[in-house]
């Protein structure tokens, strides 16, 4: 087995904090007692790029559990945990990863996460199958498909497909009712703020909060940071959302207007360059610059450093950028996702759905042949999923009687 991370002798934490996850997760427990003595995955070849922190070693070693030999690469540089990798190397998961990594060593990984020759990718960005898809196509024909974790890749994945270049594939997991009514809103919700308070130890209450994207992840955020008090402006390029979250009780507006009232800014939006010079220029002293999308082009950092006379560390995990005319504008993670950088990423609870639709998607391309093209996870295992988190936390389903089962199908009153 290969493998390039930190230092090995960290298992022993990496093991105690994946024993913490992992009683949190009886979804991915059941399913891997389900599956067990069948080994689906038994042959297959599995390269994930995925976010290196406890729930995700959960996942990937109940991949290996079930048949597969696994090779991972660390989705982001700062969400890379090295006690978590060195666990997982110890339980037998090749991995190539490590807290800090720069961006060449980042591609340098995902490559030797791919050298090992997949015929499943599990990815979270869609770097891996951007990869394979650009300059390791020789790859292509033992490939039999994939899943995607998250909105940002699904985006990349579908741009791919509408253009006719997706040459395996993918399931959505992002967009299984499973996942994101519950992962992108209520886990980025509770995520980001927990990665705000343990960066700065500051007040939420009666902050002014400017959401940037009111998807689902933007609508998490704005809850959970009006629970806490905050006031909260959502700027959107969708006139729905706009008033979507205008009927929640956010101000809309744009954020030029936004810049000069806010403390806090948060970027959930997909897009490049949402917080950016010109806003810059206009924000207050001592305001928090956040990031949430997947990638770290949101709030565009080169025009910080540009605008800044001076950069300091001020705590771990917060940069900040001093103004010609003294303001301070403190950057967070780097800009790079800030519930993961700055935090242990999702709730349990939340990424035990999320991860246990990962593990059913990869059976689900091992034991189907499919063509190429993106797929949503198929109803009946989104169902099951739910179903089998509401059973773990012992709460009943109403069944229908026969004669409202037969009225729901009638068309006559
Ligand atoms: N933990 C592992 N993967 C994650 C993700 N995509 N988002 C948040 N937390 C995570």
């Amino acid at each position: 087995m290969n493998y390039k991370i930190a230092d090995r002798g960290l298992a022993p934490s990496g093991n105690k904090k994946l024993a913490w996850a992992r009683q949190y997760m009886p979804v991915l427990g059941l399913l891997r007692e389900k599956y067990m003595a069948e080994q689906p995955l038994k042959g297959e070849v599995i390269s994930a790029c995925l976010h290196l922190e406890a729930k995700t070693a959960c996942l990937l070693l109940t991949l290996k559990d079930l048949g597969a030999s696994v090779t991972a690469a660390g989705s982001n540089p700062l969400s890379t945990q090295d006690d978590v990798c060195a666990a997982l190397v110890e339980g037998g998961v090749s991995v190539y990863s490590r807290n800090g990594m720069s961006t060449d060593e980042y591609f340098e990984n995902a490559r030797s996460a791919l050298s090992v020759k997949p015929s499943i990718i599990v990815d979270d960005g869609a770097d891996l199958v951007a990869m394979v898809h650009s300059d390791m196509r020789e790859l292509l024909p033992g490939i039999k498909g994939g899943s995607e974790e998250t909105t940002s890749g699904v985006k990349r994945l579908r741009s791919m497909n509408n253009s006719g270049v997706l040459a395996f594939p993918m399931i959505s997991v992002n967009d299984a009712h499973s996942k994101y009514l519950f992962d992108n809103r209520y886990g980025t919700g509770q995520s980001v703020m927990d990665g705000l308070l343990r960066t700065t130890n500051m007040l939420i209450a009666g902050k002014t909060v400017v959401v940037a994207g009111y998807g689902w992840c933007g609508r998490g955020v704005a809850m959970r940071a009006a629970s806490m008090g905050a006031r909260i402006i959502v700027t959107e390029t969708d006139p729905h959302r706009a008033f979507e979250a205008m009927m929640d009780g956010c101000e809309v507006a744009t954020m030029d207007e936004a810049a000069p009232r806010g403390d806090i800014f948060l970027t959930l939006t997909g897009n490049t360059r949402v917080t950016r010079r010109e806003h810059f220029e206009k924000m207050k002293d001592g305001v928090l610059l956040g990031n949430a999308g997947h990638f770290d082009v949101e709030i565009c950092k080169p025009d910080l450093k540009a605008l800044s006379v001076s950069v300091e560390a001020a705590r771990p995990g917060v940069e900040t950028f001093i103004m010609a005319d003294g303001r301070r504008l403190h950057l967070l993670g780097e800009g790079r996702l800030v519930n993961l950088a700055c935090a242990d990423g999702h709730p349990i609870e939340i990424m035990d759905l999320s991860f246990a639709l990962q593990l059913e998607s990869a059976i689900h391309v091992a034991k189907n042949k499919m063509a190429p093209g993106l797929y949503d996870v198929p109803e009946e295992i989104d169902r099951a999923v739910m179903k089998a988190k509401l059973d773990s936390l012992g709460i009943g389903l109403e069944k229908m009687t026969p004669e409202q089962e037969e009225y729901m199908k009638s068309w006559v009153e």
